[in-house]
């Protein structure tokens, strides 16, 4: 079983390529074994024989195909994750984009956390912007991802009680419901958010964007994907708009429009037409 598993160089190739063209996941020597190891799970879990065998079906099967870049994808993420990203939309990110609406007499903002994992990212946005904005504002939340389990987990809103460290007690009280396992979301805060399916490769269906949060996605990427996905990403914004990327990512050097703002609390970009 040993030597099916372990990739050839031209094997290894061969799925860096088409990974690589589906979705703008860049595998490299260096992580090349982190791939080894997920496709050993994945031909377990299908019960194929080669590698080769694998190949075939996932490159000729769109469903197939989903399934495999879910497994391969890493989904790390928690509540309230770099806490000084949401100091920044609190007071400063915030407080902008309402200047800017309230006198043009619109009262909603839209926020889209792409590549949302299994939910703790837009959830947290939910929360923050529940307490923050104005009472006449509405928002609405687009969270996206590859992942097709994480999507699930996500809708599904229910976390364990290890995963919900980091949730301050009065919001964990108001917003999540407690059984002996775990903690589940609140429908009101549900209803706040839209999860849906989107590969970042494509570009975006959705318009009108006031915030994009795309943190932790990009480092997975190699510049000419990361400079797509951010080019889709300013199609998808408003003309005065703030986009988020990881705290370790940068779109220094890429070939995009975005301004670099840099606020007491973090570093952000933004759209300014
Ligand atoms: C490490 S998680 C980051 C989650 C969250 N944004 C955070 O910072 O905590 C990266 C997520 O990006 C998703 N992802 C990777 N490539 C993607 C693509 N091409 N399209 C959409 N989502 C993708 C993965 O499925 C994964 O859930």
């Amino acid at each position: 079983m040993a030597d099916i598993l372990f990739l050839s160089d031209s094997e290894f190739e061969a799925y860096r390529k088409l990974i690589y063209t589906e979705s703008g996941i860049h595998f490299t020597q260096t992580n090349r074994s982190i791939l080894e190891g997920r496709l050993k799970e994945c031909l377990r879990q299908s019960g194929m024989q080669t590698v080769k065998d694998y190949l075939d079906k996932i490159s000729g099967n769109k469903d197939e195909m989903k399934m495999f870049l879910d497994a391969i994808t890493t989904n790390l993420t928690r509540f309230f994750r770099n806490q000084p990203h949401f100091d920044a939309m609190e007071y400063f990110v915030l407080p902008e984009i309402i200047a800017l609406k309230k006198p043009a007499g619109d009262f909603s903002v839209r926020i889209w956390s792409a590549g949302c994992s299994t939910g703790e990212e837009p959830y947290t946005i939910a929360m923050l912007l529940s307490e923050k904005l104005p009472i006449n504002f509405k928002f609405e939340i687009v969270a996206s991802d590859l992942s097709l389990k994480c999507l699930i987990t996500a809708k599904e809103g229910f976390y364990d009680k290890t995963r919900v460290v980091g949730i301050p007690d009065s919001y964990l009280k108001k917003y999540f419901d407690q059984n002996e396992s775990g903690y589940r979301v609140k429908d009101v805060l549900k209803a706040r958010i839209r999860f849906d399916y989107h590969n970042l490769k494509n570009a975006s269906p959705w318009k009108n964007f006031d915030i994009v949060f795309c943190r932790n996605v990009l480092i997975y990427f190699d510049e000419a994907a990361q400079t797509a996905v951010v080019n889709h990403f300013w199609d998808s914004m408003t003309a005065k708009s703030f986009l988020y990327i990881g705290h370790s990512e940068s779109l220094f050097g890429m070939n995009t429009k975005f301004e670099f703002v840099k606020t007491k609390w973090t570093t952000l970009y933004k759209k300014w037409l």
